[in-house]
């Protein structure tokens, strides 16, 4: 997903304020009390997912329970900028992020609230929650190295420690340091290894690199299967979605060239989401969280995009013909915590 902030609105919508119900009621137009249960009746939900399929399982939410969802699709950082402008007026009830870092920032500019729900409590692993609640992962994504077999050895990769081999020179590409996807495998690294480990790691890689650095996973999936490199970083659902034609014929014959290795143990990313502090309807947007938590809404959230599930490895064809990974566990609390020590490490030790 993109991570420059653009004002890329799928469906611009308003909620009716207040003091608009209350001057409809004096016209006599509609009654105050049943304003009072339209509002109970819906949400507004910002999201930064922008899958069809997304689409389908609120249209499904609402046959269930009767709340209508208002979705703003938007990228992630203008959703959270926008969030902390309209403060107390929001109509957004839930925030919908993709990546552990974004969450963490919503929650340091405190955007978001405390759900009190055991069903939460006893569905989300604890290290994809934040730990006082304010946000939940609804799905798991994986960032793999990805192998041209024509010029490196997929066997010779183990680790994203291996990336540093001397023997890559010129072989490796990279996303670059912008992505905040590459800023948590960092902090993953930062977390797993430790400073100097980490810093050691990241001189030698990026030593190893082939310019220019890329803006997005899928052009460097095409570089890697044209041969300009021979390994790369990149999260499987990107891989998948060419895989499975999305893309066209002809990045379905590239994305083929490729080996999907995934590192042990394997870094695991999040997309989630949480109540917003000023929600108007608390109430509905954690019955919304529940239900994309639920086995179902969890199982659709997940295949929209050829994500992981939160337990298991789900049933998407494309990601088990990738074979299963071992997760390393980290927290995704933990994640956000160290992006900004892992921006400044990037920034040290030349990732561009
Ligand atoms: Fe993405």
């Amino acid at each position: 997903m993109p991570e420059a902030i653009t004002p890329l609105i799928r469906a611009p919508w308003r909620r009716r304020s207040r003091a608009g119900a209350w001057a409809l009621a004096a016209l006599g137009l509609i009654s105050t009390g049943v304003q009072a249960r339209a509002e109970d009746t819906s949400i507004g939900v910002y999201s930064g997912r922008h899958y069809n399929s997304d689409q389908k399982l609120y249209q499904q939410f609402t046959t269930q329970t009767g709340i209508q969802v208002k979705l703003l699709e938007a990228k992630d950082d203008s959703l959270i900028e926008r969030l902390r402008q309209e403060g107390k007026n929001t109509p957004a009830d839930v925030l919908v992020l993709v990546d552990a870092a974004r969450l963490e920032r919503a929650t340091s500019l405190d955007l978001l609230q405390p759900a009190r729900s055991a069903t939460l409590l006893r569905t989300i692993p604890p290290n994809l929650r934040d730990s006082k609640g304010r946000w939940v992962a609804l799905t798991r994504r994986v960032r793999v190295v990805l192998v041209n077999p024509a010029l490196v050895k997929a066997t010779s990769i183990r680790t994203y420690g291996d990336l540093a081999n001397p023997a890559l020179k010129g072989k490796v590409c990279l996303r670059d340091r912008k992505s905040v996807y590459n800023q948590s495998l960092v902090a993953s690294q930062l977390l797993l290894r430790g400073e100097a480990q980490t810093q050691s790691w990241l001189k030698a890689m990026t030593s190893n690199v082939t310019q220019p650095y890329f803006s997005s996973d899928i052009p460097l999936i095409r570089a890697l299967a044209k041969g300009q490199c021979g390994v790369g970083l990149v999260n499987t659902y990107y891989l998948a979605r060419l895989l499975n034609g999305e893309a066209g014929p002809a990045d379905r014959a590239l994305a083929r060239k490729l080996q999907v290795v995934f590192p042990k143990p394997a870094h695991v990313n999040i997309s989630g989401a949480g109540i917003t502090r000023y929600a108007k309807n608390p109430q509905g947007a954690l019955k919304l969280i529940e239900f994309l938590a639920s086995p179902v809404g969890g199982k659709g959230y997940a295949e929209a995009n050829h994500e992981y599930p939160l337990k298991g490895f789900g049933d998407d064809p494309i990601l088990k013909g990738m074979g299963r990974f071992q997760a390393d566990g980290l927290s995704a609390e933990q994640l956000g915590s160290r992006n900004r020590d892992a921006v400044k490490l990037m920034e040290a030790n030349g990732w561009l």
